[in-house]
């Protein structure tokens, strides 16, 4: 491993290199109070995002939604709903942003809609074998009445895939798919209305100068045809499956949409990107999302799933270059989004707590925080160091551990009510966010109301207390990312060093960047000028769970 020098892929384009913040919008700051984030909320805080030095934002969605699933069950994809403002506030934050050359990409969900979608609704009432019907996948079912759903597949929320339907006689009629929520039916992407309606909404995005979308279940779209019977092996039931063929997921013909929106995409100036949302067993499957005429970026989930271990972390980055590199794409690196245990906790995961499964009052095996914390922000010191692009999920930079005890009346995600509440989800990394110390719902809003409960203890995660702490988390990323940008780390190689088992350690021109993952402190030597410490320590011993940015005399 020592000496081998691995190259990012070469390019001017703005999302080799960028890192891009992912904004939730219904928790990110609510400017109306009414407890729920909002677009004028962003634009007022958009220059805490310019002052923390990140490239650009990602919004999951904003646009008409019954909010069965917090906004991934879109109604129309070309309006805003009205809890996160109108159009006019979505152009006056994108000008805002743009103003402080903060590019912008939205959510585009294109897998399925919700059930309140115009289109859906008309199935509704057509009748089977309808135009109206072909949008979505609507089948007979099995049994003598067609009783019986027309396949086994099973909801990633849990729960069976179908839903069947009241025909407009009255009677039992057919069944329709939806991956997730039986409020989120999914389209036909073999019709070729529906691939030119989403032609249409890049389009209405993109005129309105969004730099770019990232898209949801992008290897989902596709199904193989006949929907064969598939039961998923024990614990790969998570969104990408542990299996190589799984008739919803990853299927050959779904690349032939990208190819497509690719072309869309260069009918405009300015170096737009798509990043696909895209959950793969293997890392080489991951990058053939991003072949030249595909899209440009897609989110390194192997990365974000591997453990905290030296050897397992060196593996992934290794490959990650390797595989996005093959194929001329920059690697992402991602270690927290809104579907995942924030990571500041999940490093410090004692049992096995798969993805989706959440932690809540009764789960087993609760992360150390103070653990969890310091891992977290190695984790994160590694990261920022790596050649390609990053993302990084709003709060994580405040070190937010995982909201684990919100009491079951305020759960919100489908997935704890699909299960009867033997999966926790989502609802503990989607907490509103701490901007204030004191002050109503820690400054999130002036109204004190939260659509989730905000433990007591992140008083002590709030802005602008970690403003004036230089050993805050916050101070660290703003330092990993001034200086991240200052030695434009997200170009060029790096090589690997040969340090000591336990260490993932490599340089990048005259930067050494070690990190700790085992249970004695590590000896860095003789010469040694710490740039960056993950959390301060003395002496030239890089302790446990801690990582450095530094150089050699
Ligand atoms: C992936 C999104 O990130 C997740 O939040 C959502 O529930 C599913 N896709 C369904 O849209």
């Amino acid at each position: 491993m020592a000496q081998l020098e691995q190259v990012a892929s070469p390019g001017s384009e703005w999302w080799r290199t960028a890192v891009i913040y992912q904004i939730y919008p219904r928790s990110f700051a609510d400017a109306s109070g009414d407890g729920i984030g909002d677009l004028p909320g962003i634009t007022a805080r958009l220059d805490d995002l310019k002052s923390l030095g990140v490239d650009a934002i990602w919004l999951s969605p904003f646009m008409t939604s019954p909010q069965k699933d917090a906004g991934y069950d879109v109604a129309d994809y070309r309006d805003v709903d009205p809890l996160f403002g109108t159009l006019a506030d979505f152009d006056a934050m994108l000008d805002a942003a743009h103003a402080r050359g903060i590019r912008v990409i939205v959510d585009l969900v294109p897998n399925h809609s919700s059930d309140q979608h115009a289109w859906f609704q008309q199935a509704l009432k057509a009748a089977p074998g309808s135009p109206e019907r072909a949008r979505y996948v609507f089948r007979d079912g099995r049994g003598e009445n067609g009783e019986l759903p027309p396949n086994n597949w099973e909801s990633v929320f849990g729960g069976g895939m179908w839903e069947r339907v009241t025909e407009a006689d009255g009677t039992p009629g057919q069944w329709y798919l939806h991956i997730f929520d039986a409020s989120q039916p999914d389209f036909d992407w073999t019709n070729e209305e529906v691939r030119e309606e989403f032609r249409s909404i890049l389009r209405f995005w993109l005129d309105r100068g969004v730099d770019g979308f990232r898209v949801d279940v992008a290897h989902g779209m596709v199904k193989e045809a006949g929907l064969p019977d598939y039961a998923p092996v024990a614990d790969a039931d998570s969104m990408g499956g542990g299996e190589e063929n799984v008739p919803y997921w990853g299927q050959d013909e779904v690349h032939d949409i990208y190819r497509d929106w690719h072309k869309v995409m260069a009918e405009y100036d300015g170096d737009r990107a798509l990043c696909g949302e895209a959950w793969l067993p293997t890392l080489k499957k991951t990058a053939l999302w991003v072949r030249p005429d595909e899209m440009h970026q897609t989110f390194n989930f192997p990365y974000l799933m591997t453990e905290w271990d030296a050897a397992a972390l060196r593996a992934v980055i290794r490959d990650s270059l390797d595989a996005f590199g093959e194929v001329g794409a920059p690697s992402t690196w991602v270690l927290s989004n809104h579907d995942v245990i924030r990571h500041a906790s999940r490093l410090a995961l004692t049992a096995d707590s798969p993805q989706g499964d959440g932690i809540g009052p009764k789960s087993k095996g609760k992360p150390d925080p103070a653990i969890g914390l310091s891992r977290g922000r190695a984790a994160t010191t590694v990261m920022l160091s790596l050649p390609g692009s990053a993302y990084v999920y709003q709060g994580e930079e405040l070190g937010l551990p995982e909201a684990m005890e919100i009491p079951d009346e305020f759960r919100q995600d489908p997935t704890w009510f699909r299960t009867n509440g033997e999966r926790y989800g989502r609802d503990g990394c989607r907490v509103p966010l701490p901007w204030t110390a004191s002050g109503t719902a820690f400054g999130f809003n002036d109204t004190g109301a939260s659509w989730l409960p905000q433990p007591a203890e992140w008083a002590g995660f709030a802005r602008d207390a970690e403003e004036q702490d230089p050993a805050s988390t916050l101070n660290l990323y703003k330092a990993l990312l001034a200086e991240r940008r200052a030695r434009a780390l997200g170009s060029g190689s790096l090589v690997w060093d040969d340090v000591d088992a336990a260490a993932v350690a490599f340089h990048r021109g005259d930067l050494h960047v070690v990190a700790n993952l085992g249970a004695e402190p590590i000896e860095l030597g003789e010469g040694v000028t710490f740039v960056i410490q993950s959390e301060p320590f003395a002496g030239t011993a890089l302790p446990p769970n801690t990582a450095a940015w530094f150089t050699r005399a």
